[in-house]
């Protein structure tokens, strides 16, 4: 069974970008307090709008402050001032429950360091999100099943994640990110430390979620080749965000 069987059963019509804001950066600035008590002002002033199936590249030399604008994209950190909106809400207005929720239904994250869960089995790591949002066992399996087969991984499924090369770690975290069809993925560096075909194959089953589920893509990346598959590229320098494509 392939990705093509599933995505053949919903009909939807092609992808246009810019019918609906799926995310929403209004005005955002960070700054972490150093030792000494003075600011390091990371990021500052930045706006940045997000549509379905949109696709954006942000890249920048290391330390200009991607990740983290991708992390408070993503309601995992908080801006010092500004606002997230993500469906037209905004993140600082939820619960930390409400927060976790709109996280889990909207949003699929590949991370720059993987953060899957040393205890379980790859397989169940990408079933996770499917589990949190309360599908059957049975279902989330198949689809986890499905998705760790797209990034080749089928033979590895029931390793846990200290049993798997980094590079497999970062595909295994890719399917997590893929499993629970969320609207926009925010992925960090995604095939940074892929050989060539296994990234190649990775962007190629982000670029078929998006195509066909309207996914939108924020995607960190160093690769200008891949950037330059995107819509639009954004670059940060000294806290600024700017668009130069
Ligand atoms: N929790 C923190 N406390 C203090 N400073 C931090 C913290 N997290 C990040 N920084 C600093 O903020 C800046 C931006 O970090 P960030 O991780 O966003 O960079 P990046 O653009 O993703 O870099 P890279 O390409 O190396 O991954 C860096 O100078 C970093 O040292
Ligand atoms: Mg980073």
């Amino acid at each position: 069974m392939s990705l093509n069987h599933f995505t053949s059963q919903i009909i939807l019509p092609p992808a246009k970008a810019g019918e609906h804001i799926v995310l929403e950066a209004d005005n955002i600035s960070k700054s972490y307090q150093e030792g000494s008590g003075s600011n390091l002002n990371v990021l500052t002033g930045i706006n940045l709008t997000i549509r379905s199936s949109e696709k954006i590249a942000i890249v920048g030399a290391s330390g200009c402050g991607k990740s983290t604008l991708l992390h408070i994209l993503g309601g995992l950190e908080r801006p010092t001032s500004g606002h997230v909106l993500i469906d037209n809400q905004d993140f600082a207005v939820m619960s930390e429950a409400a927060r976790c929720r709109m996280r889990n239904r909207n949003l699929g994250f590949i991370y720059q360091f993987h953060h899957l869960l040393p205890e379980f089995t790859a397989l169940e790591n990408v079933a996770m999100p499917m589990f949190i949002r309360g599908s059957s066992i049975k279902k989330a399996t198949q689809r986890a099943q499905l998705l760790l087969e797209k990034v080749g991984m089928i033979g590895r499924t029931d390793h846990k994640p200290s049993e798997l090369s980094g590079g497999e770690r970062q595909r295994v975290a890719i399917a997590r990110a893929l499993c629970a069809e969320p609207k926009c993925i925010l992925a960090d560096e995604p095939t940074g430390n892929l050989d060539p075909t296994t990234a190649e194959q990775v962007v190629d089953v982000i670029f078929k979620l998006n195509r066909d589920f309207h996914t939108s893509l924020v995607v960190v990346t160093h690769d200008m080749d891949l950037a330059n598959r995107m819509d639009s590229i954004y670059t940060i320098e000294n806290g600024h965000l700017t668009k130069i494509k």
